[in-house]
């Protein structure tokens, strides 16, 4: 009988995919979720289990690990990763589980300026202490920034406002993580203490992903480069993002301009037998996240996150 496995975030952009993907391959699988929602019927409606449970509610993560054997750690891009990963690691341990999928990303360092890219490398560290099979996925920005950082600016003035200048990265799907990770969870000897850079097949600009934004929703789209300071206060202004993201996203930005994210690996097909998406494929794939009523709920669904946590 093939092994039980949690994937935590599975109502986010990457655990979704992975979830569907093991579910596909005929695993039996436990999907975490703070609260019953539209996403979990469909998890539910797709065989997956609902465990209701908190990264920082023990109990409840020792309980939703009960049989498990294999798991996918994701947190949000919020403070509070190190005790999450503890609080994980305990129920993970106690429960016997043996292996680790764990997101983190692609700048990870242990001086980083930003405290969750700092946080992301000593959760590494932690999960690298414990006896269990361990992979960490370290991602580039994800292709669904565009909708998530642009998609009003988009639908409402054409505009792509953002500090990155004319540097480059490769976008890559969540939806591409998530089926890399279904990869290494089913073969977790293989992929033991690994590190892997994910990132789309592209090098593109925001000029580039403007052009292909225009062609591909059919209206001008122009890319307005603003500086740090002006981005950071069109974050706040929002309302949906935390002063701890917005500063992770000014210090990551940095690096985004210093060609860090200036990578192309061919990572995801190595580990999936499958080329990701370029940008062109995942807008095409993805119409409806440039709607107004997706990025309404979008905003809903951030703001009771921030109040959550
Ligand atoms: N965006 C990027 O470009 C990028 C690039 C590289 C790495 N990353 C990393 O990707 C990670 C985010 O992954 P993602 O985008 O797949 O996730 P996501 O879409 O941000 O979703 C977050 C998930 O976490 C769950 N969650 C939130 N707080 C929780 C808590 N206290 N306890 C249990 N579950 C909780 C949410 O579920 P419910 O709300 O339903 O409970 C949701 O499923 C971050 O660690 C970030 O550093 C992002």
């Amino acid at each position: 009988m093939k092994p039980t496995i949690l994937i935590t975030g599975a109502t986010g952009k990457t655990g979704f995919f992975a979830a569907e993907t093991m579910i596909e391959k005929g695993y039996t699988v436990k999907t975490m979720a703070r609260k019953k929602s539209g996403a979990t019927d469909k998890l539910l409606a797709l065989g997956a289990e609902i465990v209701i449970g908190d990264f920082h509610d023990l109990a409840s993560l020792e309980k939703g690990m009960k049989g498990v054997e294999r798991a996918y750690l994701v947190y949000p891009p919020e403070d509070g990763l190190l005790e999450a990963t503890a609080n994980f690691i305990v129920a993970a341990q106690s429960n016997g589980v043996k292996a680790i999928v764990n997101m983190s990303q692609l700048p990870v360092h242990k001086y980083h300026s930003s405290r969750l890219s700092k946080q992301h490398w000593l959760a590494e560290q932690m999960l690298d202490l414990t006896d269990m099979m361990v992979t960490h996925v370290r991602p580039g920005f994800f292709a669904d920034m565009l909708y998530l950082m642009n998609g009003a600016n988009i639908l409402q003035q054409g505009k792509m406002f953002l500090p990155h200048g004319d540097a480059y990265h490769a976008p890559i799907a969540g939806e591409d993580i998530g089926r890399s990770v279904a990869a290494i969870l089913e073969n977790p000897e293989k992929h033991d203490r690994k590190h892997y850079f994910l990132t789309g097949p592209d090098r593109v600009s925001q000029k580039d992903i403007a052009g292909i934004a225009s062609e591909i929703l059919g209206t001008p789209i122009e890319y307005v480069s603003v500086s740090y300071e002006q981005w950071a206060e069109a974050l706040k202004q929002t309302g949906f993002m935390s002063d701890f993201l917005i500063k992770h996203l000014v210090e990551v930005g940095k690096d985004y301009q210093n060609d860090v994210f200036d990578k192309v690996t061919t990572t995801v097909e190595e580990l999936t037998g499958q080329k990701p998406m370029n940008m062109k494929t995942f807008i095409e794939t993805n119409k409806s996240f440039f709607t107004p009523d997706y990025l309404q709920a979008y905003a809903e669904k951030m703001v009771a996150g921030k109040q959550a946590a």
